[in-house]
């Protein structure tokens, strides 16, 4: 059994990225996986400001709901990053978790973790997660982090807070969460 932490990188609480990283998190259970889902749009995540405070004390000094996602990313073995594209990029809410995460770092070193990236984005091109894929690639391996697996659901049109996504985004994001543990 694993611990799993999700962290949802949109505003949109029944949107597309929600949804998707939710057909994860199920699958993940059903198999006995612990699983933390966790909403960045209702959180209030300051971006780093590299004030270096960190690097002395071992804990960040911005108080902000970061406090809170310390605990969780230091218990996880799975870290899952759900995030809507953002001008052809992860959002900034994922960004900024993932700059936060400085302040656990000792001389560039971090507890190892398994990865895993879910992105739902409008456009339907071949190309339009090339950036943030590549990203994600190259944390994993700067980190020495391990990618258990993609799931990019392009397509996702329509009005907001509705959810568009192609049931078989579903699947595949369930049948990647049934694979944990
Ligand atoms: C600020 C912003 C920027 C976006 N940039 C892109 C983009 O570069 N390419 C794209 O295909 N879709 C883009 N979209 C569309 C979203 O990626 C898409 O609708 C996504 O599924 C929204 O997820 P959500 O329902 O979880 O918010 C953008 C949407 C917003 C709000």
């Amino acid at each position: 059994m694993k611990n799993i932490l999700v962290i949802v990188g949109s505003g949109m609480k029944n949107g597309n990225t929600y949804h998707l990283a939710k057909s994860f998190a199920d699958g993940a259970k059903e198999k006995g996986n612990e699983v933390h889902l966790v909403l960045l749009g209702n959180k209030n995540i300051h971006g780093c400001i590299n004030c270096q405070q960190c690097q002395r004390d071992h804990h960040c000094h911005i108080q902000d709901d970061m406090q809170n996602l310390y605990s969780l990313f230091l218990k996880c073995d799975v870290l899952v990053f759900a995030s809507p594209l953002y001008f052809w990029s992860l959002s900034s809410m994922v960004k900024a978790f993932i700059d936060r995460l400085y302040a656990i770092s000792t001389r560039d070193e971090y507890p190892f973790k398994e990865t895993v990236l879910l992105m739902t984005c409008g456009s339907k091109s071949s190309y339009a997660f090339d950036q943030p894929l590549a990203f994600y690639h190259f944390l994993n391996k700067q980190l020495k982090w391990k990618s258990l697996g993609v799931v990019l659901a392009g397509g996702c049109k329509g009005k907001v807070g509705e959810k568009h996504l192609d049931q078989e985004k579903y699947n595949e994001a369930y049948r990647l969460g049934n694979r944990m543990g």
